[in-house]
């Protein structure tokens, strides 16, 4: 039986940050299950985290799975539009989320938002995350709204192949006037901490979740290259031609390596904000202590999404050749 009290719920615990989110959870003795598209995907809980699809078409089995469920952690989002998922369908998607949790009688939702969310940008991630924020706010549900801007660590996509990249190829291009724009990335323990921290609290909460060090993208990339011990060529082009290389490299790795939206968003300085960090994890220190790891296989957003029985982390190493720099 299910303990009311202490029952949380973490939506994509086989994933990235719901991964940790749940460790987390578990460590301080609550009973967790979660919600996830990827039931099979392995990962690291045994029998401690029973798993529930996000049935985003059978409202009332999403109810009846959050029955009881004291806490709803929702990571659930989706990076860019593809034909076999969009923004426009994760937000619909998230408005029966919520509803669901709210007819099941959760008490409190933490949200994984994005920085800068606005219901007018032109950029449908931000636009989305802002009205998915909106319905929260007015779902009489109690709330946390988290806002991290970049995530690193564990098995994280953009830091990881900013450094495979630095690996494998003697030149760098960065978008545009690279020092004009930046970003504050969070390590992924540190938003789980936060999660679980205002899992934890009645207060309605709204928090940017950002780590302890503002970078340049171009001083993130040197961070990343000083680390790895990869002395490269830095080279500031048109953000349209750094945009038609990700495009051609992205058919190498059977991926989408960068979208015009992600760069619209970095150059647009969205992934910053004016805020005291709330996580205190330093990246720089980070790169260093796991430069003999970080950027040696390539991450690839599509093949999580279209392999769901296999780990973040090894989504690249199907037997046929992995990607490994
Ligand atoms: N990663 C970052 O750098 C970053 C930066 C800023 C904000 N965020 C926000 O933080 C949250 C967690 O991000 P994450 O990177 O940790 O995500 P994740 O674990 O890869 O995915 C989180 C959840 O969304 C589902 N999902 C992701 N993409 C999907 C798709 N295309 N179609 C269907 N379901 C999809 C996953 O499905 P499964 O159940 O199959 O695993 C999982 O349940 C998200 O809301 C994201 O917007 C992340």
């Amino acid at each position: 039986m299910r303990n009311k009290k202490l029952l949380h719920a973490v939506t994509g615990a086989f994933g990235y940050a719901g991964r940790y989110i749940a460790t987390r959870l578990l460590n301080d003795g609550h009973q967790v299950i979660t919600l996830t598209n990827s039931p099979r995907r392995p990962h690291p809980f045994g029998n401690r985290v029973p798993a529930f699809p996000l049935a985003f078409d059978d409202a009332a089995h999403l109810e009846a799975s959050l029955a009881g469920v004291e806490v709803l952690y929702n990571t659930y989002w989706v990076r860019f539009n593809h034909h076999q998922f969009s923004h426009r369908e994760a937000e619909k998607n998230t408005a029966i989320l919520f509803s669901a949790a709210k007819k099941a009688g959760v008490k409190r939702i933490v949200h994984i938002s994005i920085t800068n969310p606005r219901e007018d940008s032109p950029l449908e991630y931000f636009s989305g995350k802002a009205r998915t924020e909106r319905l929260l706010l007015e779902s009489g549900v109690g709330y946390a709204i988290l806002r991290p801007a970049v995530l690193f660590g564990g098995e994280d996509i953009l830091i990881n192949n900013i450094a495979w990249a630095l690996r494998r190829f003697p030149v760098f291009p960065l978008f545009g006037d690279s020092q004009a724009y930046g970003l504050q990335p969070i390590h992924v323990e540190d938003l789980a901490s936060l999660a679980v921290r205002e899992g934890d609290s009645r207060e309605n909460t709204l928090l940017d979740a950002i780590g302890p060090e503002t970078f340049t993208y171009r001083s993130l990339v040197e961070t990343i290259a000083r680390g790895i011990r990869r002395w490269r060529l830095l080279v500031n082009v048109p953000p349209g031609l750094a945009y038609a290389l990700g495009r051609v490299l992205g058919i190498f790795v059977r991926d989408t390596f960068i979208t015009r939206e992600e760069i619209c968003g970095l150059m647009a300085g969205l992934l910053q904000v004016k805020a005291r960090p709330a996580g205190h994890i330093r990246l720089s220190a980070w790169v260093v202590q796991n430069r003999e790891t970080l950027g040696r296989r390539y991450a690839s957003e599509l093949a999580r999404r279209l392999n769901r029985d296999v780990s973040y982390g090894n989504e690249c190493c199907s037997p046929e050749g992995s990607m490994a720099a």
